[in-house]
């Protein structure tokens, strides 16, 4: 797809991880759409290549969570683009047992549970989920605050977590998922609030389910809970562009999400109450 001279993000470097497939994808599609200049990071080197192609954009295949990773993706795109005016830190993982992954096998007595994740798969998804995103804003802000001012209080940089409902959440069935997307969701607010008012637009974009390999992969109790809700990656890339035009933190693709972040907040009990219910149903029916 040529990008076209006009657009939300007409001639500013985009750089989108985990851009091989699923919501990644959709995001570097959406940014190429809105006239941006793209970088398409995968651990998956085909997948990079053939997303790049669609983009008419360039491929950084690699490891975008690593601290060696990160700054190899962080030097090539600069290098490609000239500078990084927007990073989507997109890619994310679940590997708990749970997750169909089979890491928990021969680890528990009957069906493994996200109890039994071992530490190394806590440690690559703390990595993946959480360390990327202070990796690659380590990187890039101290850069961005010494722009100069954009014009009409545009932002010196961008910084864009893909977190999860779970994040605000939680999520049934994956402890690991739950903890490091409210760390990624934690770490968003924390670099929005300490440099927000420096010029650095920062978003956590939250959706639940979404269609993609990470759903599919996501076992009986994700799936159950995403059968009905679940949206297109291009959607989510709807509600980020929706998001961009309101100057907005919070992206969620499934507005709901907002209602039941209220009422957690509001008498957290009663909603764990209704967590616990839910879970009841679901260890009834899967
Ligand atoms: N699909 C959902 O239901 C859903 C819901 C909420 C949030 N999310 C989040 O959205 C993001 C994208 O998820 P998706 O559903 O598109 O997943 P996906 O598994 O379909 O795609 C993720 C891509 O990221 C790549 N990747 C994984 N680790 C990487 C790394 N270290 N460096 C570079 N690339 C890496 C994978 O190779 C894959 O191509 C994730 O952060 C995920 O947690 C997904």
């Amino acid at each position: 797809m040529t990008p076209t001279p006009a657009g939300r993000l007409a001639g500013q470097g985009v750089v989108v991880t985990g851009a091989g497939r699923g919501i990644g994808r959709a995001l570097a599609l959406r940014a190429a759409a809105e006239g941006a200049r793209v970088v398409v990071n995968d651990l998956d080197e085909e997948h990079a290549a053939a997303v790049a192609a669609e983009v008419g954009g360039v491929a950084v295949p690699g490891d975008a969570a690593t601290d060696e990773g990160v700054r190899r993706v962080v030097a090539a795109a600069t290098e490609t683009l000239g500078a990084i005016d927007v990073y989507l830190a997109n890619a994310g993982i679940d590997t708990t047992p749970d997750a169909g992954t089979g890491l928990g096998d021969g680890l528990a007595e009957g069906a493994p549970t996200s109890l039994d994740t071992p530490d190394a798969a806590w440690a690559r998804m703390l990595e993946v989920n959480v360390m990327a995103h202070v990796r690659a804003a380590r990187l890039l802000v101290p850069g961005w605050l010494e722009r100069p001012e954009g014009p009409d209080g545009a932002p010196r940089g961008r910084f864009v977590v893909t977190a999860s409902a779970a994040g605000l959440l939680t999520m049934l069935g994956s402890a690991p998922y739950s903890v490091t997307k409210h760390a990624a969701v934690g770490f968003a607010e924390w670099l929005s609030a300490t440099y927000g008012a420096r010029g650095v637009a920062v978003q956590a974009i939250c959706p639940q389910g979404v269609r993609t390999a990470m759903l599919e992969n996501s076992g009986p109790l994700a799936a159950l809970l995403s059968r009905d809700s679940a949206l297109e990656p291009e959607q989510v890339a709807d509600a980020w562009t929706v998001a961009l035009d309101e100057g907005r933190f919070l992206v969620l693709p499934h507005p709901e999400v907002a209602d039941y972040y209220r009422m957690r907040a509001q008498d957290t009990d009663a909603w764990l109450g209704g967590m616990q219910r839910l879970q009841a149903k679901l260890d009834r029916s899967v």
